[in-house]
């Protein structure tokens, strides 16, 4: 890769993901998160993206991390989990970091509660992909990537 070839990718994950292997697997797939992130960084290699992972519990660091964004990355996968549905704080800082970002839900927000229907993030993300379990991160991937014009 060039200098000028822009491939970098946070992963970035929110709240509850660090128990992620304790939730629902009928809804989140039973897995720790250490482990979606490895079947993430083998497709994000693939995709000759370079993938650099995040996850926090805490609004303000997640905020802070999108604050540092267009330092270290090139663009972003997020899921932030319940923040997604109400913090205007998140979707103010992803305004900030300025940078395509796809969002992904595990699950299917769409057929679950009214709550979860709702997206602070319409509108700044290139794409919302849910309900698709780990492989919507492989397509946010690919969206990304075509975004910033790496081919693989
Ligand atoms: C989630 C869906 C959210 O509604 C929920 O609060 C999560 C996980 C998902 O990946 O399906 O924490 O983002």
């Amino acid at each position: 890769m060039t200098a000028a070839t822009r491939n970098r990718v946070a992963v970035m994950h929110g709240v509850n993901f660090d128990v992620l292997e304790r939730r629902d697997a009928g809804l989140y797939g039973g897995r720790p998160l250490s482990a979606l992130e490895h079947q993430i960084e083998g497709w994000a290699r693939a995709a000759r993206l370079e993938p650099i992972f995040f996850q926090t519990n805490h609004e303000g660091s997640f905020v802070e991390y999108l604050h540092r964004l267009p330092d270290i990355a090139d663009g972003s996968v997020i899921n932030a989990g319940a923040w997604t549905h109400y913090s205007r704080a998140i979707a103010d800082a992803l305004g900030v970091a300025g940078l395509p970002a796809v969002e992904v839900h595990l699950s299917d927000v769409e057929s679950r509660e009214d709550w979860r229907k709702v997206s602070v993030f319409d509108g700044l993300v290139v794409r919302k992909i849910s309900g698709k379990g780990a492989e919507g991160y492989r397509e946010a991937l690919e969206v990304l990537a075509r975004e910033l014009g790496v081919s693989a």
